[in-house]
């Protein structure tokens, strides 16, 4: 179904130069952003040719109440890909972080996933994919961050990328419909583990998190009581 692949060797952000033209089942990637966009207002920063730096549009699910799924979905796309290119052992936390097991045996974050809804006659979502590939140690922006070269992996980026555009096409054949869903809850590293969220309606609430919710919440065990939390907020791992 994709129809239309911009490769562009700089750019501010592949998911506004979608954002400004929205059609569904367009593909824009960089070889470098000025002004990667990360979630909840952060940065994505990665150097010249070292990373991937996707966009791709996509109509929404028919059914709103699957929306909350969407981000997961695609981190179940992201991983699909990896598994069957590499051999690592990639991980999911929530809502879309993608998490690789490093030889030490402590998850990293090696790639990150912001989708933007576009309304508009038929809705639609911009899915961006950042996914870290050649770089080096010093490369990186944090020490919870690696790459796929630094866990011995080297693929080039545009097998990648057709493989990860290849497992967006199966996962929006799907979406609609629930199949997905435990897969995600089977890769979700953040279930089983104690986590502080931060949200904007309720500040800083602690509990073990439990489950995926079917709005795609994350759910936390806050002294016996099964809270859902919403994706706009922040889980830090204790
Ligand atoms: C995160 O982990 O906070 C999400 C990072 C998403 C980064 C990608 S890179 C391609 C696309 N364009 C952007 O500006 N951001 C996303």
């Amino acid at each position: 179904p994709w129809s239309d692949l911009q490769v562009l060797d700089r750019v501010e952000s592949t998911n506004a130069v979608l954002s400004a033209d929205p059609r569904p089942w367009r593909v824009v990637i960089a070889n470098f952003q000025t002004a990667g966009r990360g979630r909840l207002d952060r940065q994505w920063q990665a150097p010249e040719g070292t990373s991937i730096a996707l966009s791709a549009s996509m109509p929404l699910p028919a059914d709103t109440a699957r929306w909350g799924w969407v981000p997961l979905l695609v981190g179940v796309a992201v991983r699909r890909a990896l598994r069957r290119l590499t051999q690592l052992d990639v991980g999911l936390k929530w809502p879309n972080d993608v998490l690789i097991c490093t030889a030490s045996g402590s998850w990293r974050k090696v790639g990150g996933i912001l989708c933007e809804a576009v309304a508009g006659a038929t809705p639609m979502v911009v899915i961006g994919i950042g996914l870290n590939v050649w770089q080096k140690e010093q490369e990186l922006p944090s020490d919870a961050a690696t790459s796929l070269f630094l866990n011995g992996v080297c693929v080039d980026r545009e097998t990648l990328i057709v493989q990860i555009l290849n497992e967006l096409v199966e996962v929006e054949n799907a979406w609609h419909t629930t199949v997905l869903d435990n897969e995600y809850r089977n890769s979700c590293v953040t279930v089983g583990q104690f986590v502080k969220v931060s949200s904007a309606q309720a500040g800083d609430v602690n509990g073990v998190a439990v489950d995926i919710d079917e709005l795609g919440r994350l759910v936390l065990d806050q002294d016996g009581e099964r809270v859902p939390h919403s994706v706009g907020d922040i889980v830090h791992v204790r």
